[in-house]
């Protein structure tokens, strides 16, 4: 499928209407340094000057609508593995019907956030040349999984959806020429033997009876399975933190006596079922662990939504649920050391209107010593920020870490002193301590530099849209109502530490539609040849000359239309933080999202996922045979979510990507 882009200058954009209260407060968050807000029509930017050279040094692109993955010129984007695709290159190849054996030793689907843990030198550096690739596989479409599609569905195929989730961890090498080879590695899936460690281990909560379950699960220490695995995060130990976000969806729970917290977790919703179902990915159907309408089962459910931590070379070492950083819809883990050595984990809940977190361990880290570190993340205070609902002169505001423990008295009434249950039930507490109600918090990222030690973190976290807020529902933080296109926070914490109580924070960037009819849903990337607005950011990494990559999740019912019309297919982009430069770097093919990025330590190779090439529109299972996106190969009629990796196409020219 192509299309030409919109890139004619749109007339609605010479209307003003003058000043709004978000306007003002728009440009007082920032937006007139980027010279959008309250200029006459005729001295916006639409300078078709070339564009200049800094900290972003590569030609910005087009939105475009072509079922393809594009990049920058100079730059090669190279499909390294799709799902289904062995972990070692001679394993089974991937074809629709490939069984459950065949798929636990193939990549498995819809590939989401991303590490690359290179190997260390004999010198003691890292390899940017050979390590363990680990990948987060976010969902399954059953259309595409089975031969026959939804049709299909059998007690096999449930087995064969549960090695399709999870995590694919995998030993990559680059050669001479700069090209990379898979060789092998091993998979956390949906039937892996995890340990539960922290506050909820061994909870009355976490506990399951009867035959379906082990004996480790009748007494709530350990479970089977990770699944959502949306984005991630490491540590400077080298393990990986893979974050549980949509696990609902793989539950049944159709009883009327369900709880509050049942509720409050959106247990048992109705979202993209497909008929004869119960759940979208119908497991209870033949898993009774997943039918949480049995008594037995029923807290199945609570060993989910949890962060993970896997050690990526040691398949043998079951990875452990980290129940101390709550449960909720975990999006990323961005993970940075405080003043004295403690852990700092930033987290976000990826529903509207739900909260930013942050985790600080109770003890320092050792850096002499890798495995002393694990169980450090067991034992810390969780927190939940809360923000003013005002700025300064400069745009910026303050904000407070509330900790979640029965310190607290609306706490202590509620849950006692029972820290398992405040773990396992996150979100409520947040809720009854007053936490500040933000638009779908997505990633937070620190910048790599700072990953490990002084300065304290400039932390950047997206917040991706939400078309519910009110107008009576705006606040400093969350300043649009129907926020179509989402915005970035940046915030640096208090007193250079990153487990300060206290924050200040601004309004980073505000995405947009530079073409909207209303002025504060242009956003803050001023209008320009070529246009390089965008919305619904998600995916962020800083790399470590300090460039932001921003990648996109327009929802596939609004990709490149209604008010995104002219933005084109999902992307990634670079910002430069210091003046809030976009430049548009790689677009996705049809209904695809770009999540998932990494970095090999010399900057010259960088890994992105494509996911959900060619997702309906209505988030119902793919019609085997019937794609909306041939990408990458359009074999057997189905596209496929992938890793690319992108190099400059001069494999002689040893500069880092982007620059
Ligand atoms: Fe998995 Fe919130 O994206
Ligand atoms: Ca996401
Ligand atoms: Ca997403």
């Amino acid at each position: 499928m192509t299309s030409n882009p919109d890139t004619s200058f749109p007339s609605s954009i010479e209307r003003d209407d003058g000043p709004t209260r978000r306007q003002m407060l728009g440009a007082s968050l920032g937006a007139l340094a980027v010279g959008l807000v309250r200029l006459p029509a005729s001295s916006q930017a639409t300078s078709s000057t070339p564009w200049p050279k800094g900290l972003l040094g590569f030609e910005p692109m087009a939105p475009t609508a072509e079922d393809n993955v594009k990049v920058a010129k100079g730059y090669e984007a190279d499909v390294f593995m799709a799902w289904g695709d062995p972990l070692a290159e001679d394993g089974p190849a991937w074809r629709p019907d490939n069984t459950s054996a065949d798929q636990k030793l193939q990549a498995g689907m819809h590939h989401d956030g991303m590490v690359f843990f290179g190997d260390r030198n004999d010198d003691g550096s890292e390899s940017s040349e050979r390590g363990v690739l680990a990948v987060n596989h976010e969902y399954l479409d059953l259309g595409l999984l089975y031969e026959n599609g939804v049709a299909s569905h059998s007690q096999d195929n449930v087995i064969k959806a549960q090695s399709a989730v999870g995590v694919s961890m995998v030993r990559i090498h680059r050669d001479a020429q700069m090209k990379w080879h898979r060789d092998g590695g091993f998979k956390v899936d949906g039937n892996t033997p995890i340990d539960i460690g922290g506050p909820a281990r061994g909870h009355k909560m976490m506990r399951t009876s009867g035959e379906l379950f082990t004996k480790g699960e009748h007494v709530g220490i350990s479970t089977h399975g990770t699944f959502a695995n949306c984005s991630s995060g490491f540590t400077p130990w080298g393990t990986y933190l893979t974050c549980e976000e949509n696990f609902q969806d793989f539950f049944k729970r159709t009883g009327e006596d369900k709880s509050v917290e049942e509720v409050a977790y959106g247990l048992g919703n109705k979202y993209g079922i497909p008929p004869g179902f119960h759940t979208r990915y119908g497991w209870d159907q033949f898993d009774g662990r997943y039918d949480l309408d049995r008594e037995s089962s029923r807290n199945h459910g609570n060993r989910f939504g949890w962060v993970v931590e896997i050690d990526p070379r040691r398949p043998d070492k079951p990875p452990v649920k980290r129940t101390a950083l709550g449960r909720f819809r975990h999006e990323n883990a961005g993970f940075v050391i405080a003043n004295d050595g403690r852990a700092v984990v930033y987290m976000g809940d990826d529903e509207r209107f739900q909260y930013i977190y942050k985790f600080v361990s109770k003890n320092a880290w050792n850096p002499d010593d890798p495995e002393a570190n694990w169980g450090l993340l067991d034992e810390g205070t969780l927190y939940v920020a809360q923000f003013e609902d005002k700025v300064d002169a400069d745009g910026k505001g303050q904000a407070k870490w509330i900790a979640l423990t029965p310190d607290n008295p609306i706490l202590r009434e509620r849950f006692g002193d029972d820290r398992g249950a405040i773990a396992i039930f996150a979100r409520e507490a947040a809720r009854l301590v007053g936490a500040t109600k933000m638009d779908r918090p997505e990633w937070l990222v620190v910048p790599l530099h700072q990953g490990i030690g002084h300065p304290a973190p400039e932390v950047y976290c997206s917040l991706t849209n939400n078309n519910k807020r009110k107008t009576e529902q705006e606040d400093a933080a969350n300043p649009r109502a129907n926020n179509n296109f989402g915005h970035i926070l940046r915030w640096t914490e208090n007193d250079g530490d990153a487990a300060a109580e206290t924050f200040t924070w601004e309004v980073f960037l505000r995405g947009g539609n530079a073409a909207h009819p209303e002025i504060e849903h242009r956003g803050d990337v001023p209008w320009q040849e070529p246009r390089q607005d965008f919305g619904s950011p998600d995916g962020l990494f800083l790399d470590r000359r300090g460039v932001l990559w921003v990648q996109t999740d327009v929802s596939s019912s609004t990709i490149n239309q209604g008010v995104y019309k002219g933005l084109g297919h999902n992307q990634m982009l670079a910002v430069d933080p210091a003046t809030k430069e976009v430049r548009r770097f790689l677009t996705g093919p049809a209904g695809c999202e770009v999540t998932g990025i990494t970095q090999t330590r010399d900057g010259r190779t960088m890994f992105v996922n494509i996911q959900h090439p060619g997702e309906r529109p209505d988030d119902t299972p793919s019609i085997p045979g019937a794609p909306l996106s041939r990408w990458p190969e359009n074999e057997f009629g189905r596209p496929r979510s992938a890793t690319v990796v992108i190099q400059r196409a001069d494999k002689k020219d040893t500069r880092v990507i982007g620059e």
